[in-house]
């Protein structure tokens, strides 16, 4: 239907050979193939323990439950992400806090504005590295850190990025992964965590399992014969069958990473000529990013739907990360309702353009054109700049 489309994954032979191999070896859940790709994540990232999970959903409920979080706890995450991030704190009975991003060039948290909503009741922050850039996590730790928060990661963008040479998913004490169907690697469904603590990891194992003390491999492979339950756990696992085809998709990870890195590149070169008024996040990234999404923002006084329809009728397939979680019905007043006026501002104005490996460079500068031409139809002809709202948040009454 897309001549360009927003995403595309790429399955192949070696995917197909990979299931195959599970099927004929009979059996699906949880065994040698699941093993294998953890053992391969964790060397990618350079973390002791990765746990293949069901979703980063699951990932985020988990390690909420692993570092203790419950009613009465407060958790600040960004509002600017995929609502997964605050539902995950919800489950575990915490109160998600919204915080405000950076500004119209980065769009993880502020470190200040985080700093603002501390209260005694503030458990952790939820950091997400928004499009596969890296947060600012030498600020967000320290923060962290002064005031004794534990540091979670959601990296569902951001597999194989690194920042200062160390794996983003490493920065915290534990790091959230998603393979969805759109994401730079994929098994359908699927995510992993990682963690460095020993305490941690055995925890989250157990959470994944129902709470119990061995697995039906361990039992299959005559480890253990009987198990006991310890806690209230969860089915989180993940099956064989996605575990084989993430394996092969990690191995591709790198070179994918690199191309997305090219063409985000050539984005960045073709669009302010093309199209001057458009606002362009990342020109300046911290490490090297995974390139998950290529954002940009739409002038005052252009019709973001007008835009879009532009772009549908030349064939490109365009979404918006995010509509604010504080806005959604559920979340509104959360917090004691907060001001997020650089959030709102992205979640008013931000159109996410096609960026994928196996884009040409042809297609880029098609998006490019297809960019000039509907902004200039989306436009009223009394369009002003994008200028950052004065920052209000340090002002704000923050409980
Ligand atoms: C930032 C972010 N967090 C969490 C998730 C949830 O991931 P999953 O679909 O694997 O549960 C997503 C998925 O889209 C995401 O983009």
């Amino acid at each position: 239907m897309w001549r360009i489309p927003l995403a595309d994954i790429d399955l192949g032979p070696e995917e197909e050979a990979a299931v195959l191999d599970v099927l004929h070896r009979r059996w699906l859940s949880m065994g040698e193939a699941t093993a294998a790709f953890e053992a391969d994540f964790a060397a990618l990232v350079g973390a002791t323990h990765a746990l293949a999970v069901t979703n980063c959903t699951a990932a985020l409920h988990l390690a909420g439950l692993a570092l203790g979080w419950g009613p009465g706890d407060e958790v600040i995450v960004p509002s600017l992400t995929f609502v997964a991030t605050a539902n995950a704190v919800r489950y575990t009975g915490a109160t998600p806090v919204f915080a405000d991003i950076v500004g119209l060039n980065d769009f993880s948290l502020s470190a200040d504005d985080v700093a603002a909503r501390i209260t005694p009741r503030t458990r952790a922050i939820v950091v997400v590295h928004y499009a596969g850039h890296a947060a600012d996590m030498p600020a967000l730790l320290a923060l962290a850190e002064r005031h004794g928060l534990d540091m979670v990661e959601d990296v569902a963008h951001g597999p194989g990025a690194t920042l200062d040479g160390r794996a983003l998913g490493t920065w915290g004490r534990v790091g959230c992964f998603s393979f969805f169907a759109n994401k730079n690697m994929t098994t359908g469904e699927g995510g992993m965590l990682t963690t460095d603590d020993d305490g941690l990891a055995a925890q989250l194992r157990l959470l994944r399992s129902h709470g119990m003390t061995s697995l039906t491999w361990d039992r299959h492979k005559g480890h253990a014969w009987s198990y006991d339950v310890v806690a209230p756990g969860y089915n989180y696992r993940i099956d064989e069958i996605r575990a084989a085809i993430g394996r092969v998709q990690l191995g591709k990870l790198e070179i994918a990473n690199k191309r997305r890195r090219l063409l985000d590149g050539l984005y960045r070169e073709l669009l302010p000529a093309a199209a001057p008024a458009l606002g362009l996040p990342y020109t300046a990234t911290r490490g090297v990013p995974a390139c998950h999404l290529r954002p940009v923002l739409l002038p005052e006084g252009a019709d973001r739907v007008h835009f879009m329809e532009e772009m549908k009728r030349r064939g490109i397939q365009t979404s918006i990360h995010y509509p604010p979680v504080h806005g959604f019905s559920y979340y509104r007043g959360e917090g004691g309702g907060p001001v997020l006026p650089l959030t709102e501002l992205v979640g008013a104005r931000e159109v996410t353009l096609p960026l994928y490996p196996g884009m040409t460079t042809a297609d880029v500068e098609s998006v490019a054109a297809a960019v000039a031409e509907s902004l200039a139809a989306a436009l009223d002809g009394n369009h002003r700049p994008l200028v950052e709202p004065l920052a209000t948040s340090g002002l704000m009454k923050t409980t």
